[in-house]
């Protein structure tokens, strides 16, 4: 029996387990494991009924080497979908080569002391996976993920060498609220209040945070204003895709989200440092998360549509070259299909078909990977299989 254990069970992990549900074939069994058994128990009681996947849940600690060790080795599951928080990674990981099983994640590991993200501390595995003969898939949500997918693709069929890429990451969804994430708060917020950063010649050039201003419009979406961050594919993309002189990630944001970040950061509330809170040590941003909406609950309110893709540049037979790849999903299409809002459909389903490459053995090779590195082509037909169709446009509007 072809099986998966599934980490976490949060907004991201519930659509997975949701699409995994739909694919028993490939998943037969699947034990979804967390840190808080009853939402694995809920999901297990909505699903069990729906499917031939046979769904068993368990409590575990991801932090703890041992107990995930104890666990992997009594359910014998072919790979590891770490859809916990990226502070997990490296514990899972270690887990995953002690028991020589295959691991998927889809966000590069952080400490949880330092808001900085990059590939250096998985890449450290590389050798130990190989010499074990198993494989650690890296960054199979979206983004990370199918932009990597999307980069490789363009660069097997439409160039010889790709020398521009900017990703656009654009959330056109309104949930009605003030502000809130659409994924997991302290993540989030991590992420978009760091220094912005971008690949130029080699060499990252760092900019203020939301310095880097650009209007796009999106097909289905419209006009945004969207900035310049830094995200971790830029690093792997930089070195894995051939002639590429600039890379660089924008993400749209609205203005009421903006100004609310911006008040929360001038008050402290974004702080990732300690403090002593009535005898005892709180981190201001973790409590900022407790009385932010959960994400898993804004599908019901969020309409709209998110357009994330790519827009290369290069040459192909001596020629210069645009394209563009994206993909369109509706935020109430996805409430209606799997009960969860967009952000959290378009990681779940690439999160699932990554794990679907390794268990079909589609993508087989010992060592740590970034996705990239794989055969794009049936990744991308699974995901217009599995609800993430694409689009491609030879002749799109450049960001300057
Ligand atoms: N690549 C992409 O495109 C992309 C996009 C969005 C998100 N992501 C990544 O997806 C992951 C999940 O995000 P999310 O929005 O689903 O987060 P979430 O809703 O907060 O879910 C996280 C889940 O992990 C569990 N968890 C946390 N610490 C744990 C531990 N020590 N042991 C066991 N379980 C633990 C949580 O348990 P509790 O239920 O007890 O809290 C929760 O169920 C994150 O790593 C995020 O960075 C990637």
């Amino acid at each position: 029996m072809k099986k998966c254990m599934i980490i976490g069970c949060g907004g991201v992990a519930s659509v997975a387990i949701h699409k995994c549900c739909q694919n028993s074939e490939v998943f037969e069994g699947i034990m979804i494991a967390s840190r808080t058994k009853s939402k694995c128990d809920a999901l297990k009681e909505k699903l069990q009924p729906t499917t031939k996947t046979v769904i068993e849940t368990a409590q575990v600690n991801a932090d703890n080497i041992d107990e995930l060790i104890t666990l992997i080795n009594s359910y014998q599951p072919d790979v590891v979908l770490n859809l916990a928080l990226p502070y997990q990674d490296l514990t899972i990981m270690d887990a995953c080569l002690a028991t020589k099983t295959h691991y998927v994640d889809t966000a590069n590991y952080e400490p949880l002391d330092t808001a900085k993200f990059e590939y250096k501390w998985q890449w450290a595995y590389r050798e130990r996976f190989e010499k074990a003969g198993i494989t650690a898939l890296l960054g199979s949500g979206f983004d990370p993920g199918v932009t990597g997918v999307f980069s490789a693709y363009a660069m097997k069929h439409e160039f010889d060498e790709i020398n521009y890429i900017d990703i656009l990451d654009c959330n056109g969804g309104d949930h009605g609220y003030p502000f809130a994430t659409n994924f997991n708060p302290e993540i989030n917020i991590r992420e978009v209040s760091a220094k912005g950063s971008y690949i130029e010649n080699g060499e990252w050039v760092e900019t203020e945070p939301m310095e880097i201003k650009r209007v796009y419009n999106f097909k289905g979406v419209g006009e945004k204003d969207m900035y310049l961050l830094h995200h971790e594919e830029l690093e792997s993309l930089a070195l894995n895709i051939k002639g590429i002189k600039r890379i660089r990630f924008f993400m749209t944001f609205g203005q009421s989200y903006l100004t609310h970040l911006k008040c929360l950061e001038n008050v402290g509330m974004t702080s990732i440092e300690p403090i002593m809170y009535e005898g005892k040590e709180i981190v201001p941003l973790q409590f900022l998360k407790a009385v932010l909406p959960d994400p898993a609950t804004l599908g019901a309110r969020t309409v709209g549509k998110t357009n994330i893709g790519c827009i290369f540049r290069g040459k192909k037979d001596g020629k210069d070259k645009t394209y563009y790849l994206y993909n369109i999903c509706d935020h109430q299409e996805c409430y209606k299909e799997v009960g969860s809002q967009a952000i959290s459909y378009t990681t779940g389903v690439p999160a699932m078909i990554g794990a679907m490459m390794i268990m079909t053995g589609t993508w087989n090779k010992a060592g740590v990977y970034n996705i990239e590195e794989f055969d794009p082509d049936p990744f991308m037909q699974a995901l217009n299989k599995y609800g993430l169709p694409w689009e491609e446009d030879f002749n799109p509007v450049l960001v300057d």
